[in-house]
């Protein structure tokens, strides 16, 4: 179908025309480069979509037209574009003294005994671009490239919104390079990155990578979806117009309706140079956007001239670069470090790299999940980051840089301290070391011991510990049993009368009852209360040697993690064989007389499980009290070992279990019954 042809254009439409532009370009530098609009977004739009509307109509698109910006097709490859004058880059401070380094240099150099004006800018960290217009509209956006030659990205630069497509103002220089910075800001960048992460997207190391991967895109419309920035501050080839130094050529740009950096400092001498650095560091982490220095420039166009150029960096200007934040390294390995409770965090193993004046070697990779999520390899390139005091982290991996040599770290099946065997609770993230000789948590494991809730040995504290174990003296949670006051004799904070009392409460630690000793071996998940419902189910220790999780499932409240950490360390062949030289030592860890016999004293449940299924007419919880009041064991899971099935209202599928391994049931009243009569042999169903 062939287009229609165009209506005749009237000077009235070609006034609204140009009047739309005029208003669309003053709204959009109000919006984009101002922030400070004063039309509604609605409005604005109205207006668009009427250019737009007449545009088609009459074929009549002004060359800064704002529709303009967006709609060009994707392009095959970036062409390449010479730069009239080359893009420079900059040399760099590290410290305040090397600023005034640079300072007594151009001092030297121009025969200035007096103080320099300098310009004082925030560095913004993105991409560098140059912008060329010709008879005031933009003609060409290129990239730094190598200084000499970067590429055409013009469409996508076209795109950002406060870019000028026409310079306004009343010094238009028949052909100019504005050259600038492209940035995106932190909250866009971490909206994109959230996005991209929620669609299985590699994620961009930090805004400047955004800002790069943005505008060299062959596809301008994905450059128009990203909200990138402009900050313009310096010149390149100019035809014209004429600058007397950086702040007159600001003065012009921001006239222009460019987008100029947030600070500019005009000040006399070093010492208010490193005064406007120390000032713009402050204010940094208020910025929106991501900076990592302050900028130098000799203020004076003329001075410039005279200073020059080194080959790739002007003399007339310096970046005072802050403590930096990330460096990229490679991982030589993934291994793993076993925290004080057993803990085993993955840690990663770097090329030493330099991060804000430290260098860095290793960082926590915290947990063997985090690795597989963030898909952390040995051999990888990693992005890692130091913000000021926080520990190194991984932010993540450059993907592109891997040569399919790297591996993925198997998760550890033994402790790296002592080699036992590790736990991996189903659904937790951590791997455990639960050796009660594990080196790296024995010091951790003693204090526990000999707390008050636990054995309860007064004078053997974490000051102690420490020192017990500094001397050698106490390698062993058994260790404490073997101490013998000469030991103690002579080492710092001991005397007779000390030595002694802690050798008295190490002896009377060795009558604890099970509870006691149960909370103190600080098995996993089992504190105090835990060990006491477990002590009450049982003789002695031994009892317990080489449990199944499902024998404590069947103990009131004990639920499936208890009875798994339990079950693993009473299978660990290390442990047991503490847990028998202890004994050895003269440690009881069994249930004192008194309990065992009002355990055993002849009541009417003694010795029976009982496990309740539907509503009964008491609660759960008095149900259970009652039948342990009367020597019974009330337990959660019903298996072969349960003697009775209590049956309520709405039985639930415990019933069915019970008739398959034929388990008497039983009602709430005949359960009464069974206490009343003191009988043990209740009615049958
Ligand atoms: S002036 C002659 N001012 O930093 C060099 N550069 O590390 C002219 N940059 O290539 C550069 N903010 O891309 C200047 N306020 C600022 C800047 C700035 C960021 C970039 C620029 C330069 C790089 C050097």
């Amino acid at each position: 179908m062939r287009a229609s042809m165009p209506e005749k254009i009237s000077e009235e439409i070609r006034k609204e025309i140009d009047g739309l532009v005029k208003d669309l370009n003053y709204h959009s530098y109000r919006y984009y480069v101002l922030d400070s609009p004063v039309i509604s977004d609605e409005e604005y739009d109205r207006l668009f979509r009427r250019l737009k509307e007449l545009e088609e109509r009459y074929r009549l698109v002004l060359p800064d037209s704002p529709t303009l910006r967006i709609g060009a097709p994707p392009l095959e490859k970036f062409e390449k574009v010479r730069h009239s004058e080359p893009m420079l880059s900059l040399d760099n401070a590290f410290s305040h003294d090397e600023v005034r380094e640079f300072d007594a240099r151009l001092r030297r150099l121009l025969g200035i005994d007096g103080e320099i004006e300098y310009t004082v800018e925030p560095k913004y960290d993105g991409l560098a671009m140059e912008l060329t217009y010709r008879g005031g509209l933009l003609y060409k956006a290129s990239t730094r490239g190598d200084g000499y030659e970067g590429e055409d990205v013009t469409l996508n630069v076209r795109t950002i919104k406060s870019v000028p497509i026409k310079i306004e103002g009343r010094r238009v220089p028949a052909e100019i390079d504005i050259r600038g910075e492209v940035y995106m800001d932190l909250e866009e960048f971490e909206k994109l990155n959230k996005q991209r992460a929620q669609r299985g997207e590699s994620l961009f190391a930090n805004p400047r990578n955004a800002a790069a991967g943005s505008v060299r895109q062959l596809d301008p419309s994905v450059t128009a979806s990203r909200r990138l920035h402009l900050a313009c501050y310096g010149v390149g080839a100019v035809r014209g117009v004429e600058f007397k130094g950086q702040n007159d050529l600001i003065g012009w740009l921001k006239e222009a309706r460019f987008p100029t950096p947030a600070v500019i400092n005009v000040v006399q001498g070093i010492d208010a140079v490193i005064g406007s650095i120390r000032q713009i560091e402050e204010r940094r982490g208020s910025f929106p956007f991501e900076s990592d220095g302050a900028v130098i420039k000799v203020n004076d166009f003329g001075l410039q001239q005279r200073l020059g150029v080194k080959t790739r960096e002007p003399r007339w200007a310096i970046a005072y670069k802050y403590q930096a934040h990330q460096g990229t390294t490679r991982i030589r390995e993934i291994l793993g470090s076993v925290g004080r409770t057993g803990v085993i965090t993955p840690f990663a193993v770097f090329e030493p790299v330099r991060i804000g004046g430290v260098t860095v070697s290793r960082s926590t990779l915290h947990n063997w999940d985090e690795i597989e999520r963030k898909d952390i390899r040995e051999g990888d390139t990693v992005v890692v980051e130091r913000a000021g005091d926080v520990i190194p982290h991984v932010v993540m991996v450059i993907k592109e840089k891997r040569t399919g040599k790297e591996k993925r770290p198997p998760i550890p099946e033994t402790c790296p301290a002592c080699g036992s065997k590790v736990v991996r609770e189903e659904g937790a993230v951590a791997v455990r070391c639960v050796s009660l000789h594990c080196p790296a948590q024995v010091r951790e494991k003693i204090i526990h011991f000999a707390s008050r809730g636990g054995m309860d040995i007064e004078g053997l504290g974490e000051k102690n510990v420490e020192l017990l174990y500094s001397r050698g003296l106490i390698r062993h949670l058994e260790d404490i049993y073997k101490l013998k006051k000469d030991d103690l004799l002579g080492l710092p904070r001991f005397a007779e009368r000390s030595a002694q009392n802690l050798i008295d409460a190490i002896e009377r630690s060795k009558h604890a009852t099970l509870a006691k000793f149960l909370f103190a071996i600080g098995i996993v998940h089992v504190g105090e209360y835990a060990a006491k419902l477990i002590a009450e189910n049982f003789e002695k220790i031994e009892d317990l040697y080489k449990i199944g999780p499902d024998r404590i499932v069947e103990i009131r409240q004990m639920g499936e993690k208890i009875a798994s950490s339990i079950s693993a360390f009473f299978n660990d062949e290390k442990n047991i064989k503490t847990l028998e030289a202890m004994k050895a030592l003269g440690l009881r860890m069994a249930n004192p007389d008194s309990v065992l016999k009002k355990k055993r004293g002849g009541q009417p449940l003694d010795g029976l499980t009982f496990v309740i299924t539907g509503t009964l007419p008491r609660s759960r919880e008095e149900v259970e009290d009652l039948i342990e009041a009367h020597g019974g064991r009330p337990s959660s899971a019903i298996s072969g070992s349960t003697d009775y099935l209590i049956v309520g209202e709405e039985p639930g599928s415990k019933l069915r279990k019970a008739k398959t391994l034929g388990v008497k049931t039983v009602s709430y009243e005949e359960l009464l019954r069974m206490i009343e009569d003191k009988t043990k042999t209740p009615k049958l169903f």
